[in-house]
C-alpha cells in the first residue's frame, strides 16, 4: 500500500508522467492520464477492461506496436462503436510501454 502510494506521488511530481518501471509505477502513469475514467482493471467501463484486452491479444507480437499508436492517435470498431479518444501528449514511447503494461495485465 505504502510503495503504491510512494509511486503515484513520484509520477505525480514528474512534468513528464510515464516512467520505465514496475507494474505499480505504470498503473499510477495510467491513472494520471485519465485512462481508468474509462477502463477498469479487470471489467468494461466505456471501453473494455485491461484484463480482456490482454486476454484478447495474448500470443500477439505486434499488439504492442499496435495498441501503442492506437492509445496515441485514438480508434474505434474493436471493442465496439465507441471510440477512445487521442492521447496525443503521451510520447511514443511512453504509449508503447503503456501498452506493454496493459498486455501483461493478466
Ligand atoms: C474516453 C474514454 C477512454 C479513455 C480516457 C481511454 N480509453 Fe482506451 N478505449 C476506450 C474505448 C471506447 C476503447 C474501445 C475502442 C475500440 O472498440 O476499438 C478503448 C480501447 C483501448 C485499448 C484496446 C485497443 C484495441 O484496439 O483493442 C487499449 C489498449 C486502451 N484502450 C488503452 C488505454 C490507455 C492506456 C488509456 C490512457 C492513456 C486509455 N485507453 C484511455 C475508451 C477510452
Amino acid at each position: 500500500m505504502k510503495i503504491e502510494w510512494v509511486a503515484l506521488v513520484v509520477a505525480s511530481l514528474l512534468p513528464c508522467a510515464a516512467l520505465a518501471g514496475t507494474a505499480a509505477d505504470m498503473q499510477a502513469v495510467a491513472d494520471k492520464n485519465g485512462c481508468f475514467a474509462c477502463h477498469g482493471m479487470q471489467a468494461k467501463v466505456i471501453g473494455p477492461g485491461f484484463a480482456e484486452v490482454a486476454a484478447k491479444y495474448k500470443g500477439d507480437s505486434q499488439a504492442a506496436d499496435r495498441l501503442g499508436k492506437k492509445i496515441r492517435e485514438g480508434g474505434k470498431g474493436v471493442w465496439g462503436p465507441v471510440p477512445m479518444p487521442a492521447h496525443g501528449n503521451l510520447g511514443e514511447a511512453d504509449a508503447r510501454k503503456l501498452a506493454e503494461w496493459v498486455l501483461s495485465i493478466g
